[in-house]
């Protein structure tokens, strides 16, 4: 014990002795790992590969999207298909990051009561999603998932759907002033067969456009929430990106 009192070491009793110290030497520590892992994230212009296809959401899907929300769908379904083999020969090719680069907020949900929606997208027709919004056990004889009778009943409130837009614009979403000033007319263009759909496509390419509800004389909820659901999955062509979507 000749040397105590003169080795470095020796200071370190200041850390075994007194139990701040040593709180306070953990915390110092532990934040120099936090700090070299996070901090050069806020520097990455961005840590998601662009993905060609991904576009903002039309109006209409916007407002479909909030619909989905507002009705809790995400509490049985989930919109993100892990790389797992069962679930990519299941749902199709497992999803990109860039794919929910404009959700806001995502909606990758953690339970699947119901299957995942990642890629419903032209699953089914529109008939067939209308059908099932309004009563599942009409198409799905053991379904358990809940009716939605109203949807196809109640009339889209589109009075905020711009402000949502320049919402979203905040939050990062690339949306234009021409997108934002456009709303009304794109909302038309998509949800009628003799709207502009030139400038629409112009706006937000692959936007289906149609009568989604069968009930052509009123835009309403159920419109919104089909339109919604058809696109979900169909923005991005992997026949450009796959290898993985044919491993057997
Ligand atoms: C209580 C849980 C539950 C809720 C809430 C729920 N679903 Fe479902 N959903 C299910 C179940 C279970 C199935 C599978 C049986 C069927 O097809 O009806 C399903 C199936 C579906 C399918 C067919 C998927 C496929 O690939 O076959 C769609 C589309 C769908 N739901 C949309 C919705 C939407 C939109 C909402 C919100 C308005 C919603 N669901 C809310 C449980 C739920």
């Amino acid at each position: 014990m000749a040397t105590q009192g003169t080795s470095i070491w020796s200071k370190h009793q200041i850390f075994e002795k007194h139990s701040y110290w040593l709180m306070l030497g953990i915390l110092i520590v532990i934040s120099i790992g936090g700090l070299v892992e996070i901090a050069p994230l806020f520097y990455l212009k961005s840590t998601i590969e662009k993905v060609e296809g991904m576009r903002p959401y039309t109006p209409l899907e916007l407002a479909g999207r909030n619909i989905y929300i507002r009705e809790g769908c995400y509490n049985c379904h989930s919109q993100q298909i892990r790389p797992l083999r069962d679930e990519v020969e299941r749902y199709g090719h497992y999803s990109l990051a860039a794919e929910s680069m404009y959700d806001h907020p995502f909606q990758w949900g953690s339970k699947r009561t119901g299957p995942d929606l990642a890629r419903v997208g032209g699953k089914y027709s529109d008939l067939w999603q209308r059908e099932h919004l309004h009563n599942p056990r009409s198409v799905v004889p053991a379904s358990i998932m809940p009716s939605y009778p109203w949807l196809a009943q109640t009339k889209l409130d589109t009075k905020h759907l711009a402000d949502d837009l320049k919402d979203l614009k905040l939050l990062g979403v690339p949306y234009t002033d021409e997108m934002i000033a456009n709303v009304q007319e794109d909302l038309k263009a998509q949800s009628t067969t003799d709207g502009d759909t030139a400038s629409l496509d112009k706006r937000y390419p692959k936007a289906q456009s149609r009568d989604f509800d069968g009930n052509p004389g009123e835009l309403t909820e159920a419109d919104a929430l089909i339109a919604y659901l058809q696109m979900l999955g169909t923005l991005v062509d992997f026949k450009l990106y796959d290898n993985q979507a044919n491993v057997r």
